[in-house]
């Protein structure tokens, strides 16, 4: 792969090293240098490519220390319910004849989420999807700045921040595949030069406007002598602020409140610095969640009596009209091993790598030099017969009661393991969580094509590409203090 030599890992019993948990573990790297890494700023910055270890340790601590607090999880909550209303809002006016593409519902409720939890700036995409999906028979109207088709970068200044931000990030994920999947030695000819100018466009415009809004932010915060802890109170996440702790104005509490603020002796980080981390967080976490979220879906519709069951305890945990709280999380096992056998059967990164090119690496006896990737072929394991029976069959239960004792540690790994592993798998598990549990107590969806399989994207990620389906309200029954599911 690129030129390296590549090597398929497909047993767990092999992923010790590769798998450390370690932050001076050698395999801190997924993949080697590409020219295009370079051109996108990941090779130094973020975490995903990032090459340079120092840094990266840096910015994990930040990821780790802000999605994964309590007072985080409850946030992410808040929003996620509050999406989930808003979009059944508008589900209200679209018929139950009428083919719903909920691909593109899902990626725009995750993308609207990202942006109130990252930057506290909510998008649009919800309301354009109402819009595309209702058409002129919408009951409610809105003045979209989507609607203001002007491709001239120049002229995103007119816009909201929210809606410059969308399209800038719309453009920007073409400007990643660009960079890099096409040679380098093809950016120059006549036609791709174009291309690659526009899309170098695209990436100076949007660290303009992320370090501005950064810059922003972080004035407003020293402002108001801003010097509390992350930890926030449930009080103040309900009116969705940081209060500081003196009397003064507010700062929105999202990620980028949280990575500015953190308490760390060693850190003051930089616009720079913080930018890349927005949009790794934008950029890991709506396609995977969307993903995530369709696989979920088209399972349940296949096995009703699956969904039935989670029904059932969705509504012995919240009832059917209570909001959901992140206290009520734990409690949703059942919910929980169903987005887990999803996972498991539709592994949204079915491999994921790692690399060094420090250390020869012995597995099962043999060594390999130093600068051999390794493919870690998650979606081999995951349905292996060894670890999980009958694996091609969808079968929440093998998640029920101690199933992690029974496995070996890194035979279920759907966001990865140790030091490189899934920094927003707790925010993803919330989100997902709530999801389910707010909408299917009011929902049901039934696909257009029940024979289709799911439609699935390769790119380096599963990501889904369509998925048709009809909304129907679901018709509930109290039967004897029970809710019946009709
Ligand atoms: C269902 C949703 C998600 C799934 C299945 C998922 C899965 C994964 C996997 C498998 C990896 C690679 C782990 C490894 O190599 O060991 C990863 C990395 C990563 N994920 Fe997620 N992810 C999800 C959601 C999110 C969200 C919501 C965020 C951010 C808020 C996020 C941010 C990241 C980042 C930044 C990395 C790179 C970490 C590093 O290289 O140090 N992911 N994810």
């Amino acid at each position: 792969m690129f030129g390296f030599r590549t090597v398929l890992v497909g047993d767990p019993n092999f992923l010790k090293d590769l798998f450390s948990p370690s932050v001076h573990s050698p395999f801190l790297r997924r993949i080697p240098l590409l020219p295009g890494f370079k051109e996108l700023g990941m090779d130094k910055e973020g975490l995903l490519l990032n090459l340079d270890i120092p840094k990266w340790r840096h910015n994990r601590k930040f990821f780790q220390q802000s999605l994964s607090p309590p007072s985080f999880i409850e946030l992410s909550t808040l929003y996620t319910r509050e999406c989930c209303e808003e979009m059944m809002t508008y589900w209200d006016d679209v018929k139950n004849t009428q083919v719903v593409r909920l691909d593109e519902w899902y990626r725009a409720f995750t993308s609207d989420m990202m942006g109130l939890v990252a930057a506290g700036s909510k998008e649009d995409s919800l309301k354009i999807q109402y819009k595309k999906t209702v058409g002129n028979n919408a009951k409610f109207s809105f003045n979209l700045e989507s609607d203001i088709l002007d491709d001239d970068l120049n002229n995103l200044k007119n816009l909201s921040n929210g809606e410059q931000y969308r399209r800038l990030r719309s453009d920007y994920s073409d400007a990643v595949a660009f960079f890099v999947f096409i040679p380098k030695f093809i950016w120059n000819l006549p036609w791709f030069s174009k291309k690659c100018n526009y899309f170098r466009q695209v990436l100076l415009s949007l660290s303009e406007f992320e370090i501005k809004f950064i810059k922003e932010r972080k004035a407003m915060i020293e402002e108001q002598k801003y010097i509390s802890s992350t930890t926030l109170s449930t009080n103040d996440i309900n009116k969705n602020i940081i209060s500081p702790n003196w009397s003064g104005t507010k700062v929105r509490s999202d990620f980028l409140t949280m990575l500015l603020t953190m308490n760390n002796d060693d850190s003051n980080p930089s616009p720079e610095d913080i930018k890349q981390n927005i949009r790794e967080m934008f950029g890991a976490g709506t396609g995977t969640t969307t993903t995530a979220l369709c696989i979920v879906t088209y399972l349940l519709a296949k096995h009703p009596e699956v969904e039935k069951r989670m029904v059932k305890e969705i509504l012995s945990v919240i009832g059917p009209t209570k909001n959901i709280g992140s206290y009520d999380l734990s409690k949703l096992v059942y919910t929980e091993g169903v987005i887990y056998e999803a996972m498991r059967l539709y592994p949204i990164a079915p491999i994921t790598f790692r690399y060094t090119p420090d250390v020869s690496t012995q597995i099962d006896g043999y060594n390999f030099p130093p600068n051999t990737i390794f493919g870690i072929n998650l979606a081999h394991i995951q349905r292996n017969e060894k670890y999980f029976k009958d694996p091609e069959i969808f079968n929440p239960e093998r998640f029920l009661g101690n199933w992690r004792a029974t496995l070996p540690t890194f035979a279920f790994s759907p966001f990865g393991q140790g030091m490189k592993s899934c920094p927003g798998k707790h925010f993803a598990m919330t989100e997902t969580k709530v999801i389910l549990a707010t909408i299917y107590r009011k929902y049901t969806f039934k696909l257009v094509k029940p024979k289709d399989p799911l439609h699935l994207k390769f790119n380096l990620v599963n990501d889904i590409t369509k998925l048709e389906v009809f909304l129907e309200k679901r018709k509930l029954e109290l039967l004897s203090r029970n809710w019946m599911i009709t």
